[in-house]
């Protein structure tokens, strides 16, 4: 696990999205796997300004989300299939077909997250992970106790998780209870994996996830295990971190951070959302 701090979630995310953007460049079959929520839609912002502005060509890119809410239909505005084509899809030159999410209308939901996982594969799996961190720890859906070896299928959310994301219904209670998700080890099967994490609230829960004992309850931890991860972060997140110093001191000197260390000044893509 690398860790590295921006001075603010503008940066934190514009750096994602250039990562992303290198990665797609060098391998334009990339396979995605995306995430939504707050903190994601700087990133698709910048992601979008980078195809309109430079180019990047998403043509042969095949993405992933990691989860979606059960008994949604895809044109609802609380699903994930909504927001990922609300914030990126219609705006890039990806083609639909080549853009999955788990079918959450599905009526043998088992089956559907066995495909999900078969279809994966068949793409050759997960090159480049995107994700972010629920006030819990969770990683796509997977709440306190998901097994760390959980595979794709559907979840009860937390109440917790119902008191925070159902804030992004027009209507609260419409928020479903349970979702599909990309398990734990799905996940950590990706070849390669970006975390980011923005705004103080965040704080406490990547302290226990990046520097905890790896733990079911905090299912980020997992990401301890993983060989190939990237944790991006901004100060406020990063408050808690112990080691600071060392997280400075390695994007500071080592060689594969030299071309994002002093970037031009950046033009924000979105007002700051995050607390
Ligand atoms: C949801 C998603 C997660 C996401 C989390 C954090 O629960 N399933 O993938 O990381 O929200 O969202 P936010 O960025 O809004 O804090």
């Amino acid at each position: 696990m690398e860790l590295v701090i921006q001075p603010d979630a503008e940066r934190a995310a514009w750096l994602v999205a250039s990562l992303i953007a290198k990665a797609l460049r060098q391998k334009p079959h990339l396979v995605l796997g995306l995430a939504t929520g707050r903190t994601m839609e700087r990133v698709y912002g910048y992601l979008v300004r980078m195809h309109r502005e430079e180019g990047l060509d998403f043509s042969l890119c095949r993405t992933f989300n990691l989860d979606e809410y059960i008994g949604l239909r895809p044109d609802h505005p609380g699903s994930y299939r909504y927001y990922m084509d609300q914030n990126l899809f219609k705006h890039i030159n990806i083609d639909p077909r080549n853009t999955f999410l788990p079918d959450g209308m599905a009526a043998d939901l088992p089956a559907a997250c066995r495909r999900y996982e078969e279809t994966m594969l068949e793409f050759g799996g997960i090159d480049l992970q995107l994700l972010g961190i629920g006030a819990d720890g969770h990683i796509g859906f997977n709440e306190s106790l998901s097994a760390l070896r959980s595979r794709t299928r559907d979840k009860a959310l937390a109440p917790s998780t119902i008191a925070v994301n159902s804030t992004l219904f027009a209507h609260p209670g419409e928020m479903p209870k349970r979702a599909i998700t990309m398990g734990v080890g799905t996940i950590l099967d990706a070849r390669t994996i970006i975390l980011l994490v923005t705004g103080k609230s965040k704080a406490d829960i990547l302290a226990k996830a990046v520097e905890g004992p790896i733990t079911s309850m905090v299912s980020a931890s997992a990401l301890q295990l993983h060989s190939k991860c990237r944790v991006v972060v901004d100060e406020s997140a990063a408050a808690k971190l112990q080691a600071q110093d060392y997280y400075r001191w390695i994007y500071e000197t080592e060689s594969d951070w030299e071309e994002f260390r002093h970037p031009q000044p950046i033009q924000k893509v979105l007002p700051l959302t995050t607390g």
